[in-house]
């Protein structure tokens, strides 16, 4: 009996010590232990729980991801609806605003809530006794979907509330939302793996909240900020929405640090301005500012208009999208040879800065939106993305605009041009014969995140490979202050400081490496997993597509580009040149290489095995960051069958799922 107290105390202690943790991390952003220290707490709750399983409960961190596909959602009516805010688009649309409020309150002068207005989708989340108990979306106001399993996988939203006064029922409201940084990961993720690509981080964040599988959403790193309340019942209220945030972030629930409370309305009009200039540092997405009368009272009086309060009002940032002409389309010549053809514009000012080119990626795009020198077009700058021409106004097109001819030859040195990749990108056939391509090349290579060679910028490239200086990106490692000096504009000092920096570059890192030799379609954090995972550019060189493919995050597309490029003997050449020029890295360590190839990978374990228990053979395998669940599904890497596997090993062989004995099993671990 005591046992089984101390047992359940200590479980209660765990599970609060580590909720006090993901607090600290998700909602205030102040980590107070390192990521491994926490990883260590994590386990000792999940082997706990294993060895006692009646002792589970639904609200512990170990159950975010626990659920089973759903078929569908179910609705949920909303106890309170969720309302939409007014817009504004004009201080004046905003000035008169607050003189409705005040002429309605009687006050000279208002306190507002200032937010920023959040681009993601509202979700309405249900505390019971302070336990997550269901989370909805907003639907038409009335009724949404239940994506309680889903919401439950987003670590800034507490599963159980903190403290001990949080009220019986509440229900509070917010945004669920992807960071820019997750958005961009999610894209390179579709990009390598062929997938479509989400076209802005509200359509991927509605993507995934919206998977009837949770395992799928807890992969998006989705975030949450509290904006309002629906209901509540039972402990005290306050007199201000200022005060509720501050009461609910003692809950554990995260509130935006950007808030702020102002006095009149002038000062919200500073408040935006000073949003709408730092909005692009932001690390998330937001379309305008919401102001909120703050005393609740003055909310209750003020009351709502068909959907939306009266008390509050969204002021929407300006248009991102802006009428300009298009004065010429040049073609610019990438390291990999891709045509990529720029239309430079007659600058203008849209989305907060002046736009004078922007991308129309390739051929087809061009043909897709029929665009010709002389139009009149419609650009869009959203966030810190390159402008991208959105449509032309066709009808102001001039009789005489001839219809673009994508250009036959490289316009750099003149080779055909060849179609790859479906016919959608256009190459130069010279290969790094051509001097544009080259040059990107060795661009890259000496690039801040590659081999980071300072001072090699990219007229100095230029020069030198116009000049036929170097011919490969293992030449620069044979110059000497002599060849530099010869150079237009290249002085003594400028020369011999190049020559240090070549020199500092040699000690590098093996994924510096392989993202500087300018693999397509491999990126700096590919590079690095690749390093990781492989250890030595032979090992990735002689690696097969299914070796390659075990990386996190490798599809095939990456694996095949990666294959073609150590296919060429060239490139062989090149980087037994670099090394023998002194092009040298620290091995990555053995532990290192072996815990992120088998990270992130699912593990199902049936049957005894001899060696080990297998709580033990599960709690290794998770210190190498592996998921080990229950059953086999297609997700499955690997089934670790001992003897008397059962019905597991006939499922894995069903879905072609790898099955791995002991032996096999004490090699993976190494
Ligand atoms: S308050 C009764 N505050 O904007 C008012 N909404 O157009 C409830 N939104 O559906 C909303 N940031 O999803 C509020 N700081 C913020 C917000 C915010 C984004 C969204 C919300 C709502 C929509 C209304």
């Amino acid at each position: 009996m005591k046992a089984a107290g101390n047992t359940t105390s200590r479980l209660r202690g765990l599970r609060r010590e580590i909720e006090y943790h993901n607090y600290h991390y998700h909602v205030l952003d102040e980590p107070k232990i390192s990521d491994s220290m926490f990883d260590q707490l994590m386990n000792q709750l999940i082997s706990l729980e294993r060895d006692h399983p009646h002792l589970q409960t639904s609200d512990s961190p170990t159950q975010r991801v626990g659920g089973q596909p759903l078929s569908g959602f179910d609705e949920v009516v909303h106890a309170v609806p969720m309302l939409s805010l007014s817009n504004a688009f004009s201080d004046e649309q905003v000035r008169a605003f607050d003189q409705r409020c005040q002429e309605m309150l009687e006050v000279a002068l208002i306190t507002y809530l200032v937010e920023p207005k959040l681009d993601g989708l509202a979700v309405s989340l249900r505390y019971e006794s302070g336990i997550l108990v269901r989370a909805a979306t907003r639907g038409d106001g009335n009724r949404g979907e239940d994506v309680t399993q889903n919401v439950r996988t987003i670590r800034s939203i507490p599963l159980r509330l903190m403290g001990k006064r949080h009220p019986s029922v509440l229900e509070v409201r917010g945004e669920v939302y992807l960071p820019r940084e997750g958005f961009n990961r999610l894209n390179d993720r579709q990009r390598s793996r062929n997938e479509k690509e989400y076209v802005n981080p509200r359509n991927a964040a509605a993507g995934s909240l919206r998977q009837l599988d949770p395992a799928i959403t807890a992969q998006r790193p989705l975030e949450f900020f509290c904006h309002s309340l629906g209901t509540r019942e039972g402990g005290s209220s306050r007199t201000g929405h200022a005060e509720t945030l501050v009461q609910l972030q003692s809950w554990g629930l995260r509130t935006n640090p950007q808030n702020e409370t102002v006095q009149g309305i002038e000062s919200c009009l500073i408040a935006y301005q000073r949003l709408l200039e730092t909005r692009d540092k932001l690390p998330y997405e937001i379309d305008g500012v919401v102001y909120k009368v703050n005393g609740l009272a003055e909310q209750a009086r003020l009351g709502s208009i068909a959907r939306a309060p009266r008390w509050a009002l969204a002021h929407k940032f300006p248009a991102e999208e802006a009428l300009t002409f298009v004065r010429g389309i040049d073609i610019q010549v990438g390291r990999t040879g891709a045509l990529t053809p720029v239309a430079r514009l007659e600058p203008v000012f849209v989305g907060g800065v002046t736009v004078s080119n922007a991308t129309l990626h390739n051929h087809d795009e061009i043909r897709r939106l029929d665009v010709r020198v002389g139009d009149q077009v419609v650009i869009r700058r959203a966030g810190d993305v390159i402008p991208e021409l959105v449509s032309v106004v066709t009808r102001e097109r001039l009789a005489n605009a001839a219809a673009y001819e994508f250009p036959k030859h490289c316009p750099a040195c003149g080779a055909d041009v060849i179609a790859d990749e479906g016919g959608v990108v256009i190459r130069c056939s010279a290969g790094l014969i051509c001097k544009a391509q080259l040059s990107e090349l060795i661009k890259h290579f000496a690039s801040r995140k590659a081999m980071d060679i300072e001072g090699l910028g990219s007229k100095l490239v230029k020069q030198l490979v116009d000049n036929n200086v170097i011919d490969d990106v293992a030449d620069l490692y044979q110059l000497d202050v002599n060849a530099l000096e010869a150079l237009d504009r290249m002085g003594n000092k400028s020369a011999t400081n190049l020559i240090a920096s070549i020199d500092r570059s040699r000690q590098t890192t093996l994924a510096r490496f392989i993202f500087g030799l300018g693999i397509p379609h491999v990126g700096e954090s590919t590079a690095e997993r690749l390093a990781l995972s492989f250890g030595s550019v032979e090992a990735l060189s002689n690696a097969d597509a299914a070796e390659v493919e075990r990386v996190p995050d490798v599809g095939p597309a990456i694996s095949s580009s990666i294959a073609t490029f150590f296919a060429q003997d060239r490139h062989r050449k090149v980087i037994q040149r670099l090394r023998d020029g002194g092009v040298e890295w620290a091995r990555p360590s053995a532990q290192a290489v072996r815990k992120t190839a088998l990270a992130g990978k699912t593990v199902v374990i049936t049957g005894a095995l001899k060696t080990m228990s297998r709580s033990e053979a599960r709690q290794r395998l998770q210190d190498l960051g592996v998921r080990v669940t229950s059953s086999v599904s297609a997700k499955t890497t690997y089934l670790l069958a001992g003897t008397d596997p059962g019905t597991k090993l006939d499922k894995a062989s069903a879905l072609g799922v790898q099955v791995i004995d002991e032996e096999e099993f004490i090699k993976l671990l190494g």
